[in-house]
């Protein structure tokens, strides 16, 4: 349980202490105020990304130089609380626990999971294909220490052979060639475990769609990779950067590989992103990101699933809400956050109730 958190000049939060030790908390707010801040400053503490934008610059207070946030983490089977903090001054991140230094990121992320729900998540479905990527990858990193070791390191490779693609030395083909090994070994455990996960989200996601909607749809997620299941191996992919290789060195960048890869979303058949109505995209992304959390319990080893949710409860019918709250149960600590709209919601009666206005915090 993530017990307290602590922010410095954090988007509009210029100094905020707050004391979270509730298993559900809710944090209202008008439009502004920092509610959603708020909880992108939970997700990144726990995971070190945000989940609004890929660049961690815009996090800091406008005209300020850097941000801090920390927190006190109770643990299962631990008699004490971990402090953990992040300092980000100058472009520059510095981690500790305990106030100890943490040099390895994959070290700090192992005390929360967190899982967000957003207005946004529809962009999963209907956005670029960078979106599904970055969903996937975030993922599929939050429960598997593996794929998030191999994603970081096929992309420090993809960057050293973009770079070399796209400077003009004669001599170059050679060094190109000599970071495809990296690419092929890493690919192979990316592409491997994108099919193997994004399997069970596909069956996740149907059964809950089916007791959402109550009728029995159709219900699939392709992955679209030029690799299939059976022929993943570093010698395929291998073969692929050597043939491309020259292709590649016209262009200036890889053109093939885990990080061109996509998504699609089929729904009764017909790819939601090309035919979908806006509510079936939404009921979708909703589902996903209720498999999401479901997956994220199943694998977790933290004991500390946290599921963030942003203002999405107000527009959902009764049925899907009730489906929406058992699932979201699963966690083992909830922040909502609401507008007006949920004030007078049964479901929120009894919890930790907070008021956001202005980049501060006060009980409601
Ligand atoms: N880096 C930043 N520095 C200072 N203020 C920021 C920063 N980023 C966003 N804001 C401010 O935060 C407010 C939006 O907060 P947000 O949490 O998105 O509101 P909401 O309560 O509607 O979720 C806006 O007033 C915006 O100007
Ligand atoms: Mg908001």
């Amino acid at each position: 349980m993530l017990k307290q958190i602590s922010l410095f000049n954090f988007r509009n939060y210029q100094d905020l202490c707050l004391n979270t030790d509730s298993d559900s908390i809710v944090l209202y707010g008008d439009n502004g105020q920092g509610k959603t801040n708020f909880l992108e400053a939970v997700y990144y503490l726990a995971f070190l990304r945000s989940f609004r934008i890929s660049s961690i610059r815009s996090l800091k207070r406008i005209t300020t130089n850097g941000f801090y946030v920390s927190g006190l983490i109770s643990l299962k089977n631990c008699s004490w609380d971990r402090k953990i903090e992040v300092e980000y001054i100058n472009n520059r991140r510095r981690l500790k626990i305990d106030n100890l230094p943490v040099r390895k990121s994959a070290d700090f992320i192992r005390y929360i999971k967190p899982v967000i729900f957003s207005y946004e998540d529809i962009n999963i479905i209907t956005g670029s294909s960078k979106l599904r990527r970055r969903y996937i990858d975030i993922f599929i990193s939050s429960i598997d220490y593996e794929y998030f070791s191999a994603l970081r390191e096929y992309t420090v490779a993809l960057k050293s052979r973009n770079a070399l693609l796209k400077n003009n030395d004669p001599e170059k083909s050679k060094m190109i060639a000599a970071f495809e090994p990296i690419l092929a070994s890493n690919a192979v455990k990316i592409i491997k475990r994108r099919y193997e996960y994004i399997e069970k989200l596909k069956e996740k996601t149907l059964k809950f769609l089916n007791e959402i909607k109550c009728e029995t749809l159709q219900f699939d997620i392709k992955y679209l990779t030029k690799i299939n299941y059976d022929k993943i191996s570093e010698d395929e992919i291998l073969d692929r950067l050597e043939m491309n290789r020259s292709k590649d060195i016209k262009n200036g960048f890889t053109g093939t590989g885990p990080h061109s890869e996509d998504l699609d979303f089929i729904y009764n058949k017909k790819s939601l992103r090309y035919y979908g109505s806006l509510g079936q995209c939404r009921t979708v992304s909703l589902c996903l990101k209720m498999s999401e959390l479901n997956l994220v319990r199943k694998f977790d080893s933290t004991g500390n699933v946290l599921a963030l949710i942003d203002d999405v409860t107000g527009e959902l019918d009764l049925k899907t809400k009730n489906s929406f709250f058992r699932t979201i149960s699963d966690a083992d600590q909830l922040i909502f956050t609401l507008t007006d709209s949920g004030r007078s919601e049964e479901y929120f009666n009894k919890k930790m109730k907070l008021y956001v206005s202005e980049g501060e915090i006060k009980p409601y």
